[in-house]
C-alpha cells in the first residue's frame, strides 16, 4: 500500500510542516532521494533507467555522467556535440551506455531542461524590465515561478518525520508554491519584492523556504546552468520597454557595448 504525505497541502501552513521538510530532505535525505516506479514511467522513461529513475547505482552513474560531460568546464573546452560523446561512450562501455539509457539522457535533457526554462526566462525578463531598479535579483522571479510542486519521491525505509512513523513507499509531494507564499515566512509574499533576496529576510527562518530547484540528492541538476543563463542574459544586453505604438516588439535588446577603461 502506498500512503500519500503532503507537506504544506494548505496554504498557511504551520511551523510543524517547514520542520517536516526540513527533516525529510536533511536526517532522512537518502531515504526520501527514491522517485515512485509509476507504471506510466516504464513507458515513457525506457523502464526506470533515465534520471527519474530510483536512487541508487544506476542513478548516481547518470549524475555523475551528467555533471561531468554536459555541465562541467570541461565541456565547454571540448564543445563536442552531446550525442557523440554519448555514442562514444556507447562503444567503450556498452554495458551502461545502452540505446535506451542514450536516449534517455537526451529525454531527460529535453523535457526537464526546455519548459523550466523559457518558462522561467521569459518571466524574468518580463518582470525585470517592469522592476528595472531589480535587474539583479532573479530569485524573486524563481520564488513567485511555474514550479509549484516538486517532482514526487518515495521513501525507501521507514523513517520517523516530525514525530510520526513514516513507512517505508510513502510518496511525498512538498508544496513548493505554498512554502514560498507563506506569509509566515515571507513579508509580504504575493509582492514581487526583489529587494527581499538583498536583505536577511531570505536567511530568516530555516534553508527549506526558497525551493524551486527542489531539495537534497535529487535537487535539480540544471539549477547551475539556469544562474548561469540568467547572468549572462542580465551582464550581456541592456534590456528595455518600448512604447505603446511599437506594440508589435514589445522587448527591444541591445547588446551592451564595451565599457570603456
Ligand atoms: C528555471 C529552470 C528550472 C527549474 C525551476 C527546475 C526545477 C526542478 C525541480 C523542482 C526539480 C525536482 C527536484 C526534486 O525532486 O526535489 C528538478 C529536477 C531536475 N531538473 Fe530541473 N529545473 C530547471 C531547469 C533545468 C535544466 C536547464 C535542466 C537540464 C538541462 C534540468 C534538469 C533536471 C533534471 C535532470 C532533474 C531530475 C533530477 C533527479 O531526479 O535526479 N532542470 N528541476
Amino acid at each position: 500500500m502506498v500512503l500519500y504525505f503532503f507537506c504544506a497541502w494548505v496554504h498557511a501552513y504551520s511551523p510543524l510542516m517547514q520542520l517536516a521538510i526540513e527533516e525529510c530532505f536533511s536526517i532522512n535525505d537518502i531515504i526520501f532521494a527514491n522517485r515512485p516506479l509509476l507504471p506510466s514511467k516504464r513507458i515513457s522513461q525506457y523502464n526506470y533507467t533515465t534520471l527519474g529513475a530510483p536512487y541508487g547505482h544506476h542513478w548516481r552513474n547518470l549524475r555523475r555522467f551528467i555533471a561531468l560531460e554536459i555541465f562541467s568546464a570541461k565541456r565547454g573546452e571540448t564543445s563536442r556535440p552531446l550525442i557523440e560523446v554519448l555514442l562514444n561512450l556507447q562503444e567503450s562501455e556498452p554495458e551502461f551506455y545502452t540505446n535506451d539509457v542514450v536516449k534517455g539522457i537526451i529525454q531527460a535533457m529535453l523535457i526537464a531542461g526546455t519548459h523550466t526554462t523559457v518558462i522561467t526566462l521569459d518571466s524574468v525578463v518580463s518582470q525585470l524590465i517592469a522592476h528595472p531598479e531589480a535587474f539583479k535579483k532573479a530569485s524573486e522571479t524563481l520564488r513567485l515561478g511555474l514550479v509549484k510542486v516538486l517532482p514526487a519521491h518515495e521513501s525507501s525505509e521507514d523513517c520517523m518525520v516530525g514525530g510520526y512513523h513514516i513507512p517505508k513507499g510513502t510518496q511525498l509531494l512538498v508544496k513548493a508554491w505554498a512554502v514560498h507564499s507563506d506569509p509566515e515566512l515571507w513579508i509580504e509574499p504575493d509582492r514581487f519584492k526583489p529587494e527581499r533576496f538583498l536583505q536577511s529576510e531570505v536567511q530568516e527562518k530555516g534553508g527549506c523556504k526558497f525551493i524551486p530547484f527542489g531539495l537534497g540528492r535529487r535537487v535539480c541538476l540544471g539549477m547551475r546552468v539556469m544562474a548561469l543563463s540568467l547572468g549572462t542574459l542580465i551582464q550581456c544586453f541592456d534590456w528595455e520597454e518600448v512604447k505603446e505604438d511599437q506594440s508589435q516588439a514589445p522587448v527591444k535588446t541591445n547588446p551592451k557595448k564595451a565599457e570603456k577603461s
